[in-house]
C-alpha cells in the first residue's frame, strides 16, 4: 500500500521515532541512502511561494540520487485546466514522489487517493508536517529527547503551524500548550485528534488564551507569522490581534532557563518575535531551517521503502538508519 504524508498524524508515534532516527543518520552520512538512484524524478509543486521548502526538497532529492521537477505557482494545468485526480494519474507514471504546497487540505487528500506514488504535504492551509519533522529533529538534538518536554506555541493559534505543533508534539509525547486570542485557536477536531493521540503517547494538550499559562516552565518556545500566505488582505486586523502573544525577552522569563526558541521562518522581527530573541542565544532557528533537508530526505526514503517502491540497497540502508 502506498504511504502518504499529508498530516502530522500520518506517522504513528513509533514510525515518527524511526523517521527521526533515520534523519539523524542521513545528517551524519548525507550521501549514503540513494532511494532515488537512477536518477528517478520527484515532482515538487508550489501553489504558494517558498524558499526553505523548495531548496530543502530540491537538495534532498539530489542527495538521494534523484532529480527534482519544480513547478512554480500557476505553471501547471493543475487547478485551473485539469483536475487533481487526472494530474495524479499522469504524474504517478512519470515521477517517484509528489511533493505539493497548496491551499486546501482536501486537494492533497484527492491527490493521494489517485496516486500510486507517495504524496507529501509541503504546507497546506491546515498543516505543515514536514516543518514539524525538522522541528522535532532540532529539539531532539538540543534536548536529547522529546517525550515529556513542554512546548509552548504563541500567536496565530488557528494556522497550519499551530495545528502541526499540536499534533506532532503530542505524537512525540510532548506536553503541548497552544496560546492565541479568542477566535484564533485550533478547531475542535484538531484538539480532539491531538487529545486522542496524546492518550496513546503520554502527551498533553492545553489550548489557552493566556500566554503565561502556555509559557510556564516551557522547554521549547515557538511562534510563526501572524499573517499566513493567503491571508494578506486581513493584515490590518491581524496586526492588532496578536500583540500579547509576541515572543520576547519577557516571555522567556516565564519559560525554563534553558528553553530553546523555534520559528519556521520567514520571520517578521518586531512582530511575532523580537530581533533580540530571534538572533539571541536561545534561538535554534538556523539548525531548524537546516534540518528541513535531513528530515525530508529521511521521510522520502522511508515512504518509498514502506510503499514497497525502493530497491534492496535502499531498504537495507533505511532499516539500518531508522534504528537508534
Ligand atoms: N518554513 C518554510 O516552509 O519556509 P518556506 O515558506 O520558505 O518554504
Ligand atoms: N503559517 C505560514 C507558514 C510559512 C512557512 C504560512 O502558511 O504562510
Amino acid at each position: 500500500m502506498t504511504r502518504h504524508f499529508l498530516t502530522d498524524l500520518d506517522l504513528s508515534p513509533e514510525e515518527l521515532d524511526r523517521v527521526l532516527s533515520l534523519a539523524e543518520h542521513v545528517k551524519a552520512q548525507p550521501y549514503k541512502v540513494k532511494a532515488l538512484a537512477g536518477p528517478q524524478t520527484a515532482a515538487v509543486i508550489f501553489d504558494k511561494t517558498s524558499t526553505r521548502t523548495r531548496f530543502s526538497f530540491a537538495s534532498g532529492i539530489a542527495h538521494l540520487g534523484g532529480q527534482p521537477i519544480i513547478v512554480n505557482p500557476g505553471e501547471a494545468q493543475l487547478g485551473h485546466k485539469e483536475s487533481i485526480a487526472d494530474t495524479a494519474r499522469v504524474l504517478d507514471r512519470q515521477v517517484s514522489l509528489i511533493i505539493w504546497r497548496t491551499y486546501a487540505q482536501a486537494g492533497l487528500e484527492e491527490m493521494a487517493q489517485h496516486s500510486r506514488v507517495p504524496v507529501i504535504n509541503a504546507l497546506s492551509d491546515d498543516y505543515h508536517p514536514c516543518q514539524l519533522l525538522a522541528d522535532l529533529l532540532t529539539i531532539r538534538e538540543h534536548k536529547g529527547r522529546l517525550a515529556g518536554l513542554k512546548l509552548a506555541y504563541l500567536g496565530d493559534a488557528a494556522n497550519n503551524m499551530a495545528n502541526s505543533y499540536l499534533l506532532a508534539g503530542v505524537n512525540a509525547g510532548m506536553d503541548v500548550r497552544i496560546a492565541g486570542p479568542e477566535g484564533y485557536l485550533p478547531q475542535e477536531h484538531i484538539i480532539t485528534a491531538g487529545e486522542d493521540r496524546a492518550a496513546e503517547t503520554g502527551g498533553k494538550v492545553t489550548v489557552t488564551t493566556d500566554p503565561a499559562k502556555a509559557l510556564a516552565g516551557a522547554d521549547v518556545v515557538a511562534t510563526d507569522t501572524w499573517i499566513s500566505m493567503g491571508q494578506e488582505d486581513e493584515k490590518p486586523q491581524r496586526m492588532k490581534l496578536f500583540g500579547d502573544y509576541q515572543v520576547n525577552a519577557q516571555s522567556l522569563e516565564v519559560a525554563a532557563e534553558d528553553a530553546v526558541v523555534l520559528h519556521c521562518l520567514p520571520a517578521y522581527r518586531g512582530m511575532e518575535i523580537t530581533a533580540e530573541v530571534l538572533d539571541g542565544p536561545r534561538s535554534v532557528i538556523w539548525d531548524e531551517a537546516e534540518n528541513r533537508l535531513h528530515a525530508q530526505k529521511a521521510l522520502m526514503a522511508w515512504l518509498l521503502v514502506e510503499s514497497g517502491l525502493a530497491d534492496e540497497a535502499t531498504v537495507a540502508a533505511v532499516k539500518a538508519g531508522e534504528r537508534r
